[in-house]
């Protein structure tokens, strides 16, 4: 036995019942502004409830507490918890540490768009840096839900529809978040969310039931959890909703035998906040004591709780021998063994000082800003207006209120933020212009707000607000007159903030209040447009896509989002993200993804509907710049390999403009025929680079087992056919240039497979 089982050993043999449920009960801890109204969000007096964790706290009834990021807060309920625990154990802090702490990175959607595994990395180690300063031990991400239904509000918080580089992602993510491991200085645990199947939400609505084959799991859903367990994250958090009948909190099949038993998951899961309870409200459990029973003993090692938590009757539960007391030791093991590797029994506490220090490093908003410049998409640059010349523009234009938003510029589920240094396009581009022009900005249009509020409006500053006295119809006026004065007009159009994240699914993808009609008028002065897209799901751009001669997708950027789009306008640098999302034209196309399989009257993909080309708006990859890139030479080393054979795809890439810009690679394969029909293509290979002026590179990517493998229903395994297999490889999923390669032989199943 190692030093920390003994430890672990050591203090479970003298915890009581109770005592251990405690350790695996976790609890918001609010601080909400004074006045806010939070009993119909959350169904507790957000007064009261400080109040009860307090006194459990002194009870030893926590083992670890959310939502607090203030650390002399963190210190001083730290020490309640520790003074209050017989065996003075301390509390695991954790907190939705999403895109950033106090330097505010871009979305996750955008940091996946930037297809830079390294830039993901970077973005979340500097996320940890901030939290553990504070006293942050665990974040709840990354959500690696694969998200298919642009309706769903929550696809802005993973990173897209496909589950490679989704994978890819998450690997990233969790190595930014916890670097060496958990307990390594300056990091933080990752915890995948949510499993498993959440993104499959009925009608794109939040926390609807998802019903996914096991085709679709496993091929699809499941990977990128797969591959952020191997890439060694240390917690796993459950999801809301019912998938296939059985509430995903309460299901053994996931946590027990998919991520323990096939996976070797060995760290601990958490439910999702109140998930545990909600056992009863999905009509599963029939009351607290058998939700917690049955989900302690479907594996779920702790519960999320807001008040009334269900683990507080595992005692009872425990007792009438309901909870299964092998599966609650192996629990409160976890949890243990979780504190003892942050090093939580040894420096409980944090440095106050430091943690003011490393929030104030200016090197993190750097990361902060190059993670938005690579993480835009340029969507359309006809006639190549972009990049704008800032020295020829005597006057420009900025027009929408998404323009001057600071709160909009940092986009959804960040709390910690500082709006005084948060950099909005408009200040961007009158710091990169300088004395040199004129940059007037024009609100235009009223904000539009939701009709349903959310949630997070209870968290001040959060619902967007026109300038006092503001007049929609003169204010219109005044837009489009300040843009026909310009050399060219930018508008900045998309969704508030608050109107995508969790809980804020939509029914349709349109530019929601007047911002299209405004749109129009302004391209109808004839003046150049530049329209920057701020959002987080694809939204109906039918008509900018003809008519607005360049788009650039801009998410929500950040801190310092404002000076990367200023860097990405006037070209100090070029754009190099893709798009992780196929873009469909209209919300009647969803969901729609680019790896579907080939069916009846093929030729008519594009006509399945007789009313709508049946074909996106922008294919999924797809990603303009200010370079230009050649594609040539695409060979593989080996024409016909066995089936555990590896094929190498090279391909040489040219950059023939005059300026340096980067590319993203992507490769596509295909496998032609075998025991099941395999999707018309599907990304297995991709590579960020970056070539100077005329410069040329071989870019290689081996096609492996790993590859080729792919979960079959008849089987009920994963299998790898023989078959003739073609390669793409281009700048996006509709690449063009290609080869193909025979695999000769079956062979067994690689890895033994979990029936579903
Ligand atoms: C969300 C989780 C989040 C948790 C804690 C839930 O509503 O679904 O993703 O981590 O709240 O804030």
């Amino acid at each position: 036995m190692d030093t920390i089982q003994s430890r672990v050993e050591e203090l479970l043999a003298q915890m009581t019942p109770a005592e251990k449920a405690g350790q695996l009960t976790q609890y918001f801890y609010f601080r909400l502004p004074a006045g806010v109204d939070a009993e119909p969000a959350l169904g507790v007096d957000v007064d009261e409830q400080p109040r009860m964790v307090e006194s459990v706290l002194q009870q030893g009834g926590a083992g670890s507490l959310l939502f607090v990021t203030d650390p002399a807060e963190i210190n001083r309920l730290q020490r309640l918890a520790v003074d209050g625990n017989r065996l003075g154990i301390p509390l695991l802090f954790g907190f939705d540490v999403i895109h950033g702490l106090r330097t505010i990175l871009p979305v996750p959607i955008a940091m996946a768009a930037s297809w830079d595994p390294e830039t993901i990395e970077r973005g979340q180690s500097v996320a940890a840096r901030e939290a553990r300063a504070v006293g942050i031990h665990w974040a709840f991400a990354p959500m690696v839900d694969i998200a298919r239904d642009p309706r769903w509000g929550r696809i802005i918080e993973g990173a897209g529809e496909d589950p490679y580089l989704g994978a890819a992602v998450a690997v990233a993510q969790v190595r930014g978040f916890q670097g060496a491991g958990p307990g390594a200085p300056d990091r933080i645990i990752a915890g995948p969310k949510h499993f498993a199947g959440y993104g499959g939400a009925v009608g794109g609505r939040d926390y609807d039931e998802a019903n996914l084959s096991d085709f679709e799991l496993w091929n699809t859903y499941l990977p990128p959890f797969k591959a952020a367990i191997d890439a060694g994250a240390g917690n796993v958090m459950t999801a809301y909703m019912d998938l296939n009948g059985i509430p995903a909190t309460g299901n053994r099949w996931l946590f027990t035998e998919v991520l323990r038993e096939a996976w070797g998951f060995d760290g601990f899961v958490v439910s999702d906040a109140n998930a545990v309870r909600n056992l009863l409200t999905h009509g599963f459990a029939a009351d607290l004591t058998d939700a917690g029973a049955r989900a302690v003993n479907a594996g779920v090692d702790m519960e999320m709780a807001i008040s009334d938590a269900a683990y507080a009757h595992l005692p009872e539960a425990l007792e009438s021998g309901a909870a299964s007391p092998p599966a609650v030791d192996a629990s409160v093991r976890r949890v243990l063994e979780a504190k003892i590797r942050m090093g939580l029994f040894d420096a409980p506490y944090v440095d106050e000082d430091r943690a003011r220090e490393v929030l104030a490093d200016p090197a993190h908003r750097d990361v902060a800003r190059i993670a938005a410049e690579r993480s835009a998409v340029l969507l359309r640059n006809e006639g190549d207006l972009l990049p704008l010349d800032a020295g020829s523009l005597r006057s420009i234009a900025v027009i929408g209120p998404l323009a001057a938003a600071k709160r909009d510029t940092l986009g959804p589920w960040v709390f910690d933020f500082d709006l005084d240094e948060t950099v909005t396009v408009l200040d961007g581009i009158r710091a990169k212009v300088g004395e040199r022009g004129r940059v007037d900005h024009a609100h235009g249009i009223r904000v539009t707000q939701r009709v349903y509020p959310s949630m997070f409006d209870m968290f001040g500053g959060n619902r967007p607000e026109d300038p006092d006295g503001f007049d929609e119809e003169a204010g219109f006026r005044q837009a489009v007159e300040l843009a026909r004065g310009a050399d060219v007009a930018v508008v900045v159009a998309g969704e508030w903030q608050n109107m995508i994240g969790e809980a804020a699914s939509r029914s349709s993808l349109e530019l929601p209040g007047r911002q299209l009609e405004l749109l129009r008028a302004v391209v109808a002065t004839g003046t150049p447009v530049v329209l920057l897209v701020m959002n987080g799901r694809p939204l109906d751009l039918r008509w900018p896509a003809e008519h607005v001669p360049a788009i650039l997708d801009i998410w929500y950027p950040g801190t310092r989002g404002g000076d990367a789009v200023a860097n990405l306008l006037f070209g100090a640098v070029s754009p190099g993200g893709k798009l992780p999302f196929t873009w469909p034209r209209t919300v009647g196309q969803v969901p729609m993804v680019y790896a579907h399989t080939r069916s009846h009257e093929p030729e008519n993909q594009g006509r399945r509907y007789w009313d709508e080309a049946s074909t996106p708006l922008f294919p999924f990859g797809h990603g303009l710049s200010y370079g230009r890139f050649e594609y040539a030479g695409l060979t593989v080393d080996q024409t016909a390999v066995a089936a555990d054979g590896t094929v190498t795809a090279s391909v040489e890439v040219t950059n023939t403009a005059d300026r340096e810009a980067d590319e993203v690679v992507q490769l596509y394969l295909h496998q032609r025929y075998g025991s099941s029909s395999r999707p018309v293509r599907e990304l297995k290979g991709f590579r960020r680079i970056t070539l100077a002026a005329g410069e040329s590179r071989t870019v290689r990517f081996p096609i492996g087992p790993d590859e080729r493998r792919y979960w079959n229903t008849a089987v009920r395994d994963w299998v790898a056919d023989p078959s003739t297999f073609d390669v793409w490889v281009g700048g996006d999923s509709t690449a063009q240039l290609s080869t193909t390669f025979e695999v000769t032989e079956t062979r067994p199943s690689s890895r033994p497979g979990t029936e579903p």
